[in-house]
């Protein structure tokens, strides 16, 4: 019998095209003339089949989503203690390129935020690694978990280092406060590299169910993150993920999710499902607008949210 699934999935993406509100990052060259008339949605169930409806082949970077990723491969390449031991697991409360340190530990508040990003980056390999290594380390990592081989989009990655001031004054201030040990412009250097690796709908449904089958792959069935880091990127990924709006998502969405700039959301029910969405509108907080209202009405009307 044919699955009803892709069509439910259309009528979620049509039922969300009308609203216009946001507006594509303008922040890197490449992102502000993304077509902003694009919109996907895939599902990925931990059984291993795979729906999804819209412009599910379209590519676009990644961005801060390889937030959520990289942090587990930290905790792999440097153990949870030390990861811990430089990174917070707090909501800041502020936006995603704010310092946000905190106070007595000097610990950037979570992986979530470009500090932790840049901390979590940092210790991908190990502290004296180049950066080569630890871009091929997470493209590695990334194209496991999607299931082909993915590619840094270099005019995303020359884009954005043209205007990384913030970041780079991120990563001195990371190193003044002796959170990284390495030379912060190849920490920044590096981040910048794995948050402009291109990905569609279906490789981050796929990546997500990963997280939401315990770190086992769906089609391969291999364990490829070990459960106790899926939890800990789960937990950070429900109270930090969606920024400043996490308080918001979590009421009204409910699972563990992540957003990036490119107008790409993750979402990982345990058991069930791993979610993506793209649309590149974006809000001030830095959540796709057509991305939330499709993760609202699938929670809404399918009962994913967790409580
Ligand atoms: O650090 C930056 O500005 C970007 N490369 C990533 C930011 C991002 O995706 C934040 N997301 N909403």
């Amino acid at each position: 019998m044919k699955s009803p699934i892709p069509d439910y999935l259309h009528h979620v993406l049509e039922t969300a095209r009308p609203n216009e509100g946001g507006a594509a990052a303008d922040y890197i060259e490449t992102l502000a003339n993304a077509d902003t008339s694009k919109m996907a949605i895939c599902l990925s169930m931990v059984d291993g089949n795979v729906y999804s409806a819209g412009d599910d082949k379209i590519e676009f970077s990644i961005q801060s989503i390889s937030k959520a990723f990289v942090y587990a491969i930290a905790i792999e390449d440097a153990g949870l203690d030390q990861v811990l031991s430089k990174i917070g697991v707090e909501p800041s409360g502020d936006r995603f390129n704010q310092l946000s340190l905190e106070r007595n530990t000097n610990r950037p508040m979570n992986p979530m935020i470009n500090a932790g990003a840049i901390t979590a980056h940092s210790l991908v390999v190990s502290p004296t690694a180049t950066l080569d290594q630890r871009t091929e380390r997470i493209l590695n990592a990334l194209s496991r978990l999607a299931g082909r081989q993915l590619h840094v989009d270099e005019e995303v990655y020359q884009a954005e280092l043209k205007d990384a001031d913030r970041n780079m004054a991120i990563g001195y201030m990371l190193k003044a406060a002796g959170i990284i040990t390495c030379d912060p412009q190849e920490a920044v250097r590096g981040y910048i590299r794995q948050c402009a690796i291109n990905v569609n709908v279906q490789d981050l449904a796929m990546m997500s169910a990963v997280l939401a089958n315990a770190g086992v792959h769906p089609v391969s069935n291999e364990q490829i993150i070990p459960q106790t880091s899926v939890r800990q990127v789960l937990s950070v990924m429900t109270t930090c993920g969606m920024y400043d709006a996490a308080g918001d998502w979590v009421s009204s969405v409910g699972f563990p999710a992540k957003s990036g700039v490119a107008g790409a959301i993750i979402g990982a029910l345990p058991g069930q499902v791993g979610i993506a969405t793209f649309s590149p509108k974006i809000d001030e907080r830095g959540n796709s607008v057509r991305g939330v209202a499709m993760c609202q009405q699938l929670s809404r009307e399918m009962g994913l949210h967790m409580m």
